[in-house]
């Protein structure tokens, strides 16, 4: 009888401890999954999407051509990166370049003529900085020479638009 006692109690004990067991590595396992989900990367937009977007965009961006944009991001790669938590090159990660503040990647090391800046990038500041870097921002460590054709300008601002995450206000 006695001995009946301890063994209802000793599997109580088992069940419970099992029950407890489970329950915490239930939470655990969220946790971790929860906590770095919200900072996690935003999944690459579609092509579709991309197309959307560029729909979306104020003229004249809205008729860029995605192609030519790409084509022209060419003379820029050499010093930047464009996708999200992208290495800074010779130049600061471009992602999110729309709506950040000039010389604001914390881990770069800019000029003063681009930290003293003081302005917020869209679309006119940056159309104004590549047809001319070093006009635009006097002292400017940017070593290129701009991007004269206005038509070219427009498509790659365009091509930056769909591919640095760049949200309609
Ligand atoms: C030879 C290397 C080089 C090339 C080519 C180049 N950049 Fe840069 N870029 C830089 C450097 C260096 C800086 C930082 C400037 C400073 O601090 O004065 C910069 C800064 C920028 C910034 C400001 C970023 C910020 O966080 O404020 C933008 C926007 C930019 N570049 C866009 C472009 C685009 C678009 C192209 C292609 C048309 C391009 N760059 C080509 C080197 C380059």
């Amino acid at each position: 009888m006695r001995n009946a006692t301890l063994m209802t109690v000793l599997g109580a004990c088992a069940l419970l401890a099992a029950c407890g067991k489970g329950g915490e590595t239930g939470k655990t396992a969220e946790a971790p999954v929860a906590a770095p989900s919200s900072d996690a990367a935003l999944p690459e937009p579609t092509a579709e999407e991309k197309k959307a977007l560029l729909a979306s965009l104020p003229a004249p961006y809205n008729t860029g051509d995605l192609e030519n944009g790409k084509a022209k991001f060419a003379m820029c790669r050499s010093c930047h990166t464009i996708v999200q938590g992208g290495a800074n090159l010779t130049g600061p990660n471009l992602y999110g370049i729309f709506g950040r503040k000039a010389g604001s990647v914390a881990d770069y090391k800019y000029s003063d003529a681009v930290k003293a800046a003081g302005f917020t990038w869209d679309a006119e500041h940056l159309d104004k900085w590549l047809a001319q870097p070093r006009d635009f921002l006097p002292g400017t460590k940017m070593t290129f020479a701009g991007l004269k054709a206005e038509k070219d300008r427009v498509d790659l601002i365009a091509f930056l638009k769909v591919e640095t995450g760049y949200k309609a206000p």
